[in-house]
């Protein structure tokens, strides 16, 4: 199928690569560069030691090859714990959402006692799906096909014209299919591996760190679902890194250091990255006036940009001061926050497929699912979950759109939304253009496989993880 290149002009051209006033940059891999040096060790924006992944060249196969994408499914996503929804979904008895991950679907519901099942999507007389809506409440499932009937905990109801089977056939009253399913964070989690380690114990290189921020009293103010035509690690591995942005996103250097960031690898394959908003990107030849992007961050934190009289370098600090004590006021800065992150972006990965791009005020919740008949194909999920809040101060890259009701009060549909159509918000849209982009170089003969930087230290980490499951010691 021809790819639509349309849009790719607005993306390219814009590239601004110079770097003219740090002739003299030097890296050290192992010290890495730290968002504060004076972060206490008890201290969220502590830097975390490096983890030597090595320099290893990656081959290309594993963004396309059949094979792989098999490999993938019997050691990884069938043993993994993956993230299936949110728990304000299913609030009541009865109520249930469905996630589909590879061939698989899975039914997550409320019990009447008040707990969460998962169950595989399938009837057990003829292997029908059992639920075909993405979210709804019920007081059984029912099958479409000839009406055998579950309650909610799993059990088998009924079975049509019971008297016309004999007996051996159904004498287990056959119940639907459980996985395994646990929550954290606000979120539902299934592994579909009965032997699985606790979810706690696979969570735990994050966990402690994003407690602070209460991810389970927040709500869903946006949810959108499309599909592109590349891998899913394609896809994740653009998410993982800021290397990209002088390029695709320069728009944003006004106002967002891309490339001073703090890479931190931690175990179980998860990572993290924070990020100065509020300050010019070191790219730019002007760092000294308050520019456009950085006079929309004071009046979004609620500050007059005309009467902001400090230098550039100030805006962040500017932003922090006020935002950290107006949050203060009214209550919603929460304990164990730094001030760093009122104005940064903290973009963490939960292994294997969900980015989160947390603010005190919520975050941005991106998964990559792999299309299972398509390699080169993946479903792509954009939520934004917030504490609830009348008027949101929203990062604005976040994409959510005016007059979003942020309250909590009503839960937003999912809109699913072909590729190029608006709704991802400039940034998400420019990557869409690229990213199918890449996945066509990445099967060129002429191409001798991935070298990463250091500023791309997350993906050689998250790569090695899933060699881990893939080679069977994991
Ligand atoms: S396949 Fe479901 S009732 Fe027959
Ligand atoms: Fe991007």
């Amino acid at each position: 199928m021809p790819l639509n290149l349309v849009g790719i002009d607005d993306v390219l051209g814009k590239t601004i690569m110079k770097f003219e006033n740090f002739d003299d940059r030097t890296y050290d891999h192992i010290e890495g560069w730290h968002i504060n040096d004076d972060a206490p060790a008890s201290s969220l924006e502590r830097k975390f030691p490096y983890i030597d992944n090595g320099t290893d060249i990656h081959d290309a196969a594993r963004y396309y090859d059949p094979k792989i994408a098999q490999l993938e499914w019997d050691r990884l996503w069938t043993r993994v714990w993956t993230i299936a929804g949110r728990v304000s979904d299913i609030p009541e008895a009865g109520d249930y959402f469905t996630y589909a991950l590879g061939p698989e679907s899975f039914i997550i519901t409320r019990t009447n006692d008040g707990d969460i099942a998962a169950y595989y999507n399938v009837c057990q007389h003829r292997g029908n799906r059992l639920v075909l809506d993405e979210f709804g409440s019920t007081e059984h499932f029912t099958c479409v096909f000839h009406s055998w009937q579950w309650n909610l905990d799993g059990t088998l109801n009924q079975i049509t014209d019971r008297e016309t089977f004999r007996a051996e056939t159904i004498a287990d009253n056959p119940p639907l299919a459980s996985v395994t399913c646990d929550t954290w964070g606000g979120f539902v989690f299934i592994n579909m591996d009965p032997d699985c380690e606790p979810l706690a114990n696979f969570l735990s290189p994050v966990a402690d760190q994003l407690a602070p921020y209460r991810f389970e009293d927040m709500v869903v103010v946006k949810d959108v679902q499309t599909w592109w035509p590349a891998n899913w690690k394609t896809a994740l591995d653009a998410f993982m890194e800021s290397y990209h942005v002088h390029s695709i996103h320069s728009e944003i250097l006004g106002f967002y250091d891309d490339y001073y960031q703090q890479w931190d690898l931690m175990g179980n394959g998860m990572s993290r990255m924070l990020m100065e908003f509020g300050t010019v990107s070191p790219r730019l030849d002007d760092q000294d006036t308050v520019n456009e992007g950085l006079q929309g961050m004071l009046a979004d934190a609620g500050l007059d940009p005309s009467k902001y009289k400090g230098p550039a370098s100030g805006v962040r600090r500017a932003i922090q001061d006020h935002k950290v004590a107006q949050m203060k006021a009214d209550g919603t800065w929460l304990d164990g926050l730094v001030d760093n992150q009122a104005t940064d972006d903290w973009a963490f990965y939960i292994f294997p497929n969900v980015t989160l791009n947390i603010h005190p005020e919520g975050f941005l919740m991106q998964r990559f699912r792999p299309d299972p008949k398509d390699p080169e194909g993946f479903i792509y999920d954009i939520e934004v979950i917030l504490h609830p809040v009348e008027d949101a101060i929203i990062p604005m890259y976040m994409g959510v759109e005016e007059g979003t009701d942020c309250s909590g009060k009503t839960r937003p549909e999912r809109r699913h939304i072909k590729r190029g159509e608006p709704g991802l918000g400039s940034v998400l849209e420019a990557d869409s253009i690229l990213i199918p982009v890449v996945q066509q170089g990445l099967k060129s003969k002429g191409f001798g496989g991935l070298r990463f930087s250091e500023q791309e230290q997350r993906l050689r980490h998250l790569h090695a993880e899933i060699d881990r499951y893939l080679s069977g010691e994991k």
